[in-house]
């Protein structure tokens, strides 16, 4: 028996506790009202008296040993869990979501930088408008069918006030503050009574651009454009203007990129043309300069304006426009960079 008590305390010495679970079955096997040393207690009682000494030593030391090792588990488990801040620093961090710029913006701020670089500066227009400023002193006479050309929202209790159809009239706004030479970019967002669809949506961003000084000429608006096609839509970008009708400019035109996509080969995305239409643009028409105080004999100007979803569409792949709206993560996240 004495052999059995010594195997016993070998094993328990040598027992490793890690876990709680590993503590309780030890304990189970030793402790337990049928447990070993409760055999082993009741095989003590037959023991000669002078053997007893020596048994009841080590019977002792066996269960000491198995308190202890229970003890020693239960304090390394409650000091883990009582230590919240518990710090592995050689694990990797949580994962920071960092935000983006939204894909207009980023279009809208590249706009604005290429342009920058030709001295453009920006202003801000407005996007609750008066008649006067979006259409009137922009050379749209009363009752001229050129205001159908957009549909307008109306304050329902003031026809007078509108939100703009266009950043033209931020054009309006500038010339009328500033004298020649002007150079400026305003960007923003504008409204249209249209249905929503993949294409158009009733609310969008235009950029208007404006230049105003002696002996501007369509030359110089060409070559401006022509700038900005290379550096937003690459080297190779060739640009073709059509003529076009604006009340405010004359003469008046739309501006065409070769289509970035194919190389002007024709693609889906340019309807099989090579070309993409990208702006409307031409001389600022005398009425304008007139309207806005800046004598047209003395001075002269070009003004484009072109729309920001339509420009990120070409640019991003994107196929509809409701997109740009949505807010939706997924989208948004892929202009992350
Ligand atoms: N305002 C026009 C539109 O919304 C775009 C435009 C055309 C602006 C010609 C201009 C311009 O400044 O000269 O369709």
């Amino acid at each position: 028996m004495i052999e059995k008590i010594k195997d016993f305390i070998q094993e328990v010495e040598e027992f490793k506790a890690e876990t709680a679970e590993k503590a309780e079955e030890l304990r189970l096997r030793f402790l337990a009202k049928k447990g070993i040393l409760n055999e082993i207690f009741a095989e003590f009682k037959a023991v000669a008296p002078e053997q007893k000494k020596e048994y009841g030593q080590k019977i002792n030391l066996l269960k000491q040993l198995v308190e202890k090792k229970i003890a020693e588990v239960k304090e390394k488990t409650e000091e883990l869990s009582s230590k919240p801040n518990d710090l592995d620093t050689s694990l990797p961090g949580p994962n920071i979501n960092l935000g983006s710029h939204h894909p207009i913006t980023m279009v809208k701020n590249e706009i604005i930088e290429i342009f920058g670089r030709l001295g453009f500066t920006v202003a801000e227009g407005q996007e609750i408008e008066d008649d006067y400023h979006n259409f009137t002193a922009l050379n749209f006479p009363p009752e001229h069918p050129a205001r159908d050309m957009q549909d307008t929202f109306f304050v329902e209790t003031n026809p007078d006030i509108l939100l703009r159809t266009h950043t033209s009239g931020g054009q309006v706004r500038v010339m009328e503050h500033q004298k020649p030479p002007i150079r400026v970019l305003v960007p923003g967002r504008v409204f249209r009574n249209e249905a929503v669809s993949a294409r158009s949506h009733c609310i969008f961003h235009q950029v208007e651009g404006l230049y105003i000084d002696k002996n501007v000429s369509f030359a110089d608006l060409k070559q401006t454009l022509m700038y900005f096609a290379k550096e937003f839509y690459g080297e190779k970008t060739e640009i073709r203007l059509r003529p076009s009708y604006f009340p405010f400019t004359e003469p008046s035109a739309e501006m065409d990129v070769s289509c970035s996509i194919c190389g002007g080969k024709g693609c889906p995305i340019c309807k099989g043309t090579g070309w993409l239409e990208i702006l409307g643009c031409g001389m600022v028409h005398p009425n304008v300069l007139k309207n806005c105080g800046i004598n047209p004999e003395e001075y002269s100007g070009f003004a484009f304006g072109m729309g920001i979803e339509r420009t990120a569409m070409l640019r991003y792949g994107v196929t509809d426009i409701r997109m740009f709206f949505e807010n939706d993560m997924k989208f948004l996240s892929r202009f992350k960079h």
